[in-house]
């Protein structure tokens, strides 16, 4: 089976150690959903050449906090168009975390082709990465709309969803495995669901509506992923509680790795977030792993 390790939210708890116990460790892929920062596009940079440790083929796709400015998340949070039209720096910010992240592949509408003995995009894939739309905020708006209309074209969910299935559909590898910042719609929408909206419980399923449209249709035609990782609706509930973090649902296995803070003590002692999934053509295996 194919070993992965799914990190969710990062929020500034990655360090030398996690480079080492993931360097030591018998995982043959390492997958990041995003958000590396606390607010700044400094830390984002400082969690990046962190991440370009590790040693293990390793792929991230950025979030809502990753090269985006405070007024940006201001402007998406709030709706001013004033504050969510285009910011010409995103672009120059996305470059640095690439040119931190070194020889970690940088997601966000791809398709990466995976091989335990070959590596990255050798022409004969064991298991194929699809990533979904990068920066998402989640809920039924585009994020960061003006960058993603100027990097990839995309002016709506539809736009995205198809974006998304193209790439599903030139897959041939055996295995798919769909790599998001966040989830998408479909999976439920109370505040505990796996991608429901704690923050303001009313707007219920907060998932991304084009990878639900995008899985649907690849399902259609017998091209779904295995497996959809991302993060985003963190763990920890606001109000309390603790959300739904796995769900299989017609043989897809939907993993929400983000448990924040990832590093966090109990009974005094240091513990570290990630989730373990062994996956080959037929079988799936998920599981959380604090270190
Ligand atoms: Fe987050
Ligand atoms: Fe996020």
């Amino acid at each position: 089976m194919i070993k992965i390790a799914g990190i969710g939210d990062i929020h500034t708890a990655f360090d030398e150690e996690d480079v080492r116990l993931f360097n030591e460790s018998d995982y043959d892929l390492i997958l990041i959903c995003g958000d590396l920062p606390g607010r700044s596009h400094k830390q984002t940079v400082q969690i990046g050449s962190i991440l370009s440790g590790l040693q293990k083929p390793a792929l991230m796709i950025p979030g809502n906090h990753d090269s985006t400015s405070v007024l940006q998340l201001l402007g998406e949070i709030t709706g001013s168009a004033r504050l969510k039209r285009e910011d010409p720096r995103m672009e120059g910010r996305v470059q640095e975390l690439k040119e931190a992240l070194g020889a970690i592949q940088m997601g966000g509408y791809k398709l990466h082709g995976f091989h335990r003995k070959h590596g990255w995009d050798s022409g004969e894939s064991e298991l194929d990465i699809i990533t979904a739309r990068p920066h998402s905020m989640g809920g039924p708006d585009i994020g960061f709309q003006p960058y993603i209309e100027q990097q990839f074209g995309i002016q709506s969910q539809q736009d995205s969803a198809q974006c998304i299935l193209s790439l599903m559909r030139q897959s041939k590898a055996p295995v798919r495995l769909v790599l998001a910042h966040n989830g998408p719609t479909g999976l439920g929408s109370h505040r505990n669901d796996i991608w429901g909206c704690d923050f303001d419980p009313d707007r219920g399923d907060f998932g991304d509506p084009d990878l639900e449209v995008a899985i649907r249709e690849a399902a259609s035609s017998n091209q779904s992923p295995l497996v959809v990782l991302a993060g985003h609706m963190h763990h920890a509930l606001k109000g309390g509680g603790q959300r739904t973090w796995y769900v299989e649902k017609e043989g897809i296995h939907y993993v929400n790795a983000a448990r924040v803070p990832r590093i966090f003590r109990e009974n005094g002692e240091k513990r570290r977030h990630h989730v373990r999934i062994e996956l080959d053509r037929t079988d799936v295996h998920v599981e959380q792993i604090l270190w």
